[in-house]
């Protein structure tokens, strides 16, 4: 199987000039934002999505353009201030191994970094003149925050189905990755056929890497660099637990609603849910969808022909469901 770094060595000079593009887009007078957004910088994620971007271009076209460096650079920003938003939402101190910036500097300047992030994502779109682009992304993002207060409108009433989890994590994760493939597609055709499939590929993909994250929470903290079992305690209810309150004995049923409802905030309750959870099948049932959505996924792209990037690609899809962070 391909390796990641093969993966990035099909987009290296690409990314070296997204990552000093993104870098320069983040630039601010203000002292302490200066700081944060350096801050940010010097603690890079996966960056998944602007390899989506560059793959998906790559692949259709044989190379990227200047709005494919647009797009890898809005769509970052978007991610990046979801991150810093979404720590807020979670109460969540620890972010790529690191504190977060909530937990550094307080929630009212966590908040405002990331809207000045999301601000700078529109102003480099409207500055390159993309529309389509941000047509696009604009959607994502507008998505991303109705998944977020749907899955805290759940958390409310514990009553979540399968299919209303689905509908979230299409929302909140699904949605971005999509745009990903989609502007990728846009970046280099106007064929909106291209770019329609290109967009139903991401939100597969998309599927499948939240229900990794999800699974990711019932396991350990220390590989990941970001809190565990943090689910439970926000009272989200994930695929492992949807499935075991539906398939599990009664009594389980009762222990694991009463300890979402009661104890969530006790880490000891919390590791049983884990366990109870884990034991009951509820992590490999989710393991099992999550290998279906990306099968699903690899199937829209059969017909592009076949080349180095798009090889990248289907290692990149891989990665998403094996990777261990
Ligand atoms: C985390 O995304 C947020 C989710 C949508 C689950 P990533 O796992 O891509 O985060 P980074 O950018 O690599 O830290
Ligand atoms: C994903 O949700 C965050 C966004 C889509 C903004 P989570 O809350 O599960 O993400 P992590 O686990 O904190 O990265
Ligand atoms: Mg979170
Ligand atoms: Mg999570």
């Amino acid at each position: 199987m391909i390796t990641v770094k093969e993966i990035k060595a099909n987009v290296a000079d690409e990314m070296t000039l997204f990552e000093e593009k993104f870098k320069e887009s983040m630039k601010s007078d203000v002292a302490l934002l200066d700081k944060i957004t350096h801050y940010i910088i010097k603690r890079k994620g996966k960056q998944m999505r602007p390899l989506f971007v560059f793959l998906t271009a790559k692949a259709l076209n044989g190379s990227a353009k200047e709005a494919t460096y647009t797009a890898a650079s809005l769509i970052e920003l978007s991610h990046t201030a979801s991150l810093v938003h979404d720590d807020v939402v979670d109460d969540a101190n620890e972010r790529r191994g690191f504190f977060s910036v909530n937990a550094l500097w307080k929630n009212k300047i966590a908040v405002l970094v990331g809207d000045f992030l999301l601000a700078r994502g529109l102003m480099i779109s409207v500055e390159t003149n993309q529309h389509k682009l941000l047509e696009i992304v604009s959607n994502a993002v507008q998505e991303m925050a109705e998944g977020e207060l749907l899955q805290l409108e759940k958390a409310r009433k514990l009553d979540i189905t399968e299919e209303v989890y689905f509908e979230i994590i299409r929302q909140k994760t699904a949605s971005l990755i999509a745009s990903c493939c989609a502007a990728g597609a846009a970046s280099v055709s106007e064929d909106p056929e291209v770019i329609a499939k290109m967009k139903t590929f991401g939100e597969l993909v998309g599927l499948a890497f939240q229900i990794k994250d999800d699974i990711f929470d019932y396991g350990s903290s220390e590989k990941i660099g970001k809190p565990t079992g943090n689910d439970i305690r926000e009272r989200k209810m994930t695929l492992p637990l949807i499935y075991t309150l539906k398939n599990s004995d009664k009594a389980t049923r009762k222990t694991l609603i009463n300890i979402v409802k009661n104890h969530n905030e006790e880490p000891k309750k919390v590791r049983q849910a884990i366990k109870l959870v884990v034991d009951s099948g509820g992590v490999q049932y989710a393991h099992k969808k999550m290998m279906e959505l990306k099968d699903e996924a690899l199937l829209q792209i059969k017909d592009i022909e076949d080349n180095d990037a798009k090889k990248a690609l289907i290692g990149l899809v891989e990665y998403t469901v094996n990777r261990e962070k």
